[in-house]
């Protein structure tokens, strides 16, 4: 049984007054969280004040980036060493706005894979699909080559510790989620390519939707079988929005 999991991604967004607002009013709502595994990504000068205020919770704080490098003249850069020294649980690699903005290959998202689990932190792998490549029937391809790269570095096994987000680029903030059926579909084949390599590892993988994830779609997509949950942008700011999308996780 795979324990649902929504992760929040606020992005390049917030300050220190409105982040411990939307804090304390998430905080009011975990009751309510029905089972799932919580998360949110705040940019990295936040971390240390939202970890400290989910200090006695069950929410976890995770990274939107890491490096590949573990030390050195790196300017700019953190590691995932001092992620974790920091009480982070999980960081994001591979998201589409690395790979666009930032030129991130495939290679270096692998290597922010295996940098975050030599760290003990638990990569959420990103992995979709541009509109064009969807149009061009290229989705299993483009998705599949990903998620390949990291395989070949890291090896089935590591996926025991890891967590799949399947967000289709053209989903992302554009207020277009993908059909609850699109992105089974999607998913599905995600596992099913794991468990080619490793059944074990493919069915407690958890796999998760992200793309315009609201409030009012959440439980459709959460009830499909291979959607574990959810990498929540834009909503993840807006403390009922998040709270409700939580709890529209079923176990
Ligand atoms: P939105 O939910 O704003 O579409 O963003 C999704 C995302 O990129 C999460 O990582």
């Amino acid at each position: 049984m795979r324990q649902p999991l929504v992760v929040g991604n606020w992005k390049m967004h917030g300050n220190a007054g409105g982040i411990r607002s939307l804090m304390a009013e998430l905080i009011e709502a975990e009751g309510a969280f029905s089972g799932a595994e919580v998360g949110v990504c705040p940019p990295f000068v936040f971390l240390p004040m939202v970890t400290e205020l989910c200090a006695d919770l069950s929410i976890r704080v995770g990274a939107q980036n890491v490096s590949q490098h573990d030390n050195g003249a790196f300017t700019g850069e953190v590691s995932a060493a001092m992620l974790a020294e920091l009480g982070a649980a999980y960081v994001l690699v591979g998201h589409s706005e690395r790979r666009e903005f930032f030129a991130e290959s495939s290679e270096t998202v692998a290597e922010k894979f295996l940098a975050a689990q030599a760290h003990g932190l638990t990569p959420v792998l990103c992995l979709g699909e541009t509109l064009q490549q969807r149009e061009r029937g290229e989705t299993e391809k483009t998705v599949l080559a990903q998620l390949d790269t990291v395989l070949a570095a890291a090896g089935v096994e590591a996926f025991a510790n890891s967590v799949l987000a399947y967000e289709p680029v053209w989903a992302i903030g554009t207020g277009k989620t993908a059909s609850p059926e699109q992105a089974q579909q999607v998913h599905q084949i995600l596992r099913e390519h794991i468990a080619v390599k490793d059944p074990a590892v493919a069915d407690a993988l958890r796999i998760l939707y992200g793309g315009s994830i609201k409030a009012t779609n959440a439980r459709a997509l959460f009830s499909q079988p291979d959607i574990d949950g959810g990498l929540v942008g834009g909503a993840s700011l807006e403390a009922g929005q998040f709270a409700a999308i939580c709890a529209s996780m079923e176990n």
